[in-house]
């Protein structure tokens, strides 16, 4: 399902916590760099570990696992967001995240998502705290494997 009109992406913009807190304004500049909400069945690859990432996607229901050379590493709720790696170092995938319910994804494609960086300093750095987050419990991890 794609939706077109903007008032509605403007609702789905609002029920995700990176954009919570941002103005009418910036809102607005968010919807526009928005393709459009797409539902997918479960066990459906989101993304692919080593493919070109083209787009940035935010959920807004269900829930997704990412694994890496086959292995879960983290797990991703409503409210998270993944596919960001790759549209920032424009390297392959990191890994792929698989649907693990059905699930209701935003998706904003890369230029829009690079314009959204420049544009709105909240949304820069919800992404660079949630990355730092990311790091740390790899990092957690990886010294509780060793
Ligand atoms: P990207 O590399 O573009 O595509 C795969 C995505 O999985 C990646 O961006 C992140 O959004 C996400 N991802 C990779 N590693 C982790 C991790 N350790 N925890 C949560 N999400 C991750």
């Amino acid at each position: 399902m794609f939706l077109s009109r903007r008032p509605d992406r403007i609702d789905w913009l609002k029920k995700v916590p990176l954009f919570s807190g941002l103005s009418r304004r910036d809102l607005n500049l968010v919807a526009r760099g928005t393709t459009g909400v797409v539902r997918t069945d479960r066990g459906r690859v989101l993304t692919r570990q080593g493919a070109l990432g083209e787009e940035f996607l935010l959920i807004v229901d269900g829930s997704a696992r990412v694994e890496r050379d086959g292995k879960p590493i983290a797990r991703l709720d409503v409210g998270d967001f993944f596919g960001e790696m790759s549209l920032i170092d424009g390297k392959p995938r990191s890994a792929s995240v698989i649907a693990e319910t059905p699930v209701t994804l935003l998706v904003v494609d890369s230029r829009s998502f690079g314009c959204l960086l420049d544009a709105v300093p909240g949304v820069r750095r919800k992404i660079a705290v949630t990355l730092c987050q990311r790091l740390r419990a790899a990092d957690a991890a990886l010294a509780e494997k060793n």
